[in-house]
């Protein structure tokens, strides 16, 4: 089978960590061979660099510096990991990618959407998702699922900060609609996936049988 990376997207406390393990048990009990990452991560250096984006002491990165670091993180998984799992026709499940610096930093905090295109593209050396699920997830409700205990960097910013993050992804969904698909992540888990799993088994019916 020819490679396929399919990527999830959606602000924080929208459930795609739980999507991505339900993907995973569907391709092994229909014997597809996959690989699933974590941005940022996925590699030792990509792991390194998520400690200082997600410890709250480094409060003060500079948006500009923290749309780096992301970039960073995800040229060394791309080259590393991702590229090559391609090459090999695996199924590759990304959990966040480039969407996430343009809903993030650019719709988040502000900085230039062209400029982070160009960053993401150099990341990537031009890869693209064949397919973007987007969860979709009122700000106020995702809120309630993330750790208030202990939030990292990312989740203390705050309620206002993920309305415009959601925004962001709306206009990224307008923008790509050939690769990106909304999923009404307010529906419980077991619909949200049943949505997924259709979506995937025709998009990628011919790939998925030859496997
Ligand atoms: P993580 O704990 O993995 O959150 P989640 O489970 O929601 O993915 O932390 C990753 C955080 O980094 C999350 O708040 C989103 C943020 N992020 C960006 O701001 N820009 C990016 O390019 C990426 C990949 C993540």
């Amino acid at each position: 089978m020819a490679g396929r990376l399919v990527t999830f997207e959606g602000i924080d406390g929208s459930g795609k960590s739980t999507q991505v393990q339900l993907l995973e048990q569907e391709l092994k009990r229909i014997r597809v061979q996959f690989i699933t990452f974590r941005e940022p991560g996925g590699t030792k250096l990509s792991e390194k660099i998520r400690e200082i984006l997600l410890d709250k002491k480094n409060i003060e990165l500079s948006s500009t510096a923290e749309s780096l670091l992301f970039a960073a993180a995800r040229a060394q998984l791309t080259t590393e990991k991702i590229k090559p799992a391609l090459g090999e026709g695996k199924f590759v499940i990304c959990d966040r990618f480039i969407d996430s610096t343009i809903a993030y930093q650019g719709y988040g905090r502000g900085l230039d959407i062209n400029d982070l295109e160009i960053i993401n593209n150099i990341a990537t050396d031009g890869l693209t998702p064949d397919l973007t699920f987007i969860l979709d997830i009122n700000p106020s409700k995702a809120v309630e699922r993330m750790d208030t205990v202990a939030p990292d960097r990312m989740e203390a910013t705050g309620v206002d900060f993920f309305r415009k993050v959601r925004e962001g992804y709306h206009q990224i969904l307008e923008q790509n609609p050939d690769r990106c698909i909304a999923i009404n992540a307010e529906q419980a888990q077991k619909n949200v996936f049943n949505e997924i799993n259709q979506i995937i088994l025709k998009r990628f019916a011919k790939e998925l049988t030859c496997s």
